[in-house]
């Protein structure tokens, strides 16, 4: 693992796209993997204001998102779908045939399925992952198996309660989701993994000191070949030696 601990929020995203930059300038037809949630808000606000500053074609590229709420309809205010379509779909030329989503409202198990298919098809050159503050990834919360796919899951508890800033209440946040599996995610060529704050602290210190358990879905990226993790001082401050990863 590869790790950058930045002064803050503005420089994690800085650097964060930086790197993904270098991939979408190198791969015009680069397969990408997008997280959704707060801290990514930032990139896709890079990636869009690069778009019309340099003009990065988005043409060729194709997405897949890594989660969805089930049952939400895609214009839901709260759906993932519609985040992306806010922050960044809309913004850039993306071709709407490259967009890949969950798709959480019929036929679940055959579209899971279908989904992990075109994971097989088409490997993720770069994914990127935010963190839970219980360690989850996606929504691959504690105790998933590593060799998880692409299924309808149970969200946690406390996955609940933090998601459940964004809504009314917490009755509102969905109960359940479609997450890619933990291998799909370790099938990524490359991994960038952001986090800003001190909420997440404790999960970026297991997730990157601890040891690789199913109990901290994020700690089997220690045996990912390729990755990049950027987080600010406030995320970084339970890590051991965390000085010897100050840039
Ligand atoms: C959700 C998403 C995750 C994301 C996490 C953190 O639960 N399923 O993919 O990493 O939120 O989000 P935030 O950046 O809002 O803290």
């Amino acid at each position: 693992m590869k790790i950058k601990i930045l002064k803050n929020y503005k420089e994690v995203i800085n650097e964060s796209y930086k790197v993904l930059s270098e991939h979408l300038t190198k791969k015009q037809d680069l397969v990408l993997g997008l997280a959704t949630g707060e801290t990514m808000i930032g990139l896709y606000g890079k990636m869009v204001d690069d778009h019309k500053k340099s003009g990065i074609d988005y043409s060729r590229i194709k997405t897949f998102n890594l989660d969805e709420y089930y049952g939400l309809q895609r214009n839901h205010a709260q759906s993932y779908y519609h985040y992306m379509n806010k922050h960044l779909f809309s913004k850039v030329n993306i071709n709407e045939k490259n967009i890949v989503f969950p798709n959480t409202l019929s036929n679940v198990d055959a579209s899971c399925e279908r989904y992990n298919l075109a994971l097989e098809e088409n490997k993720i050159d770069v994914q990127i992952l935010g963190i839970g503050s219980n360690g989850h990834i996606g929504f691959n919360e504690p105790k998933t198996s590593f060799k998880s796919k692409t299924r309808l899951v149970e969200l946690d508890k406390t996955t609940r309660v933090d998601n459940s800033r964004f809504f009314n209440d917490l009755e509102e946040v969905p109960t359940h989701a479609i997450t890619m599996g933990i291998e799909n995610i370790l099938n990524a060529k490359k991994i960038i993994l952001i986090a800003s704050g001190s909420d997440k602290s404790k999960a970026i210190s297991k997730a990157i000191d601890g040891p690789v358990t199913e109990l901290v879905p994020a700690s089997i990226l220690q045996r990912h070949p390729n990755v990049e993790v950027m987080i600010d001082i406030e995320a970084g401050k339970n890590l051991k030696g965390s000085m010897n990863y100050v840039k």
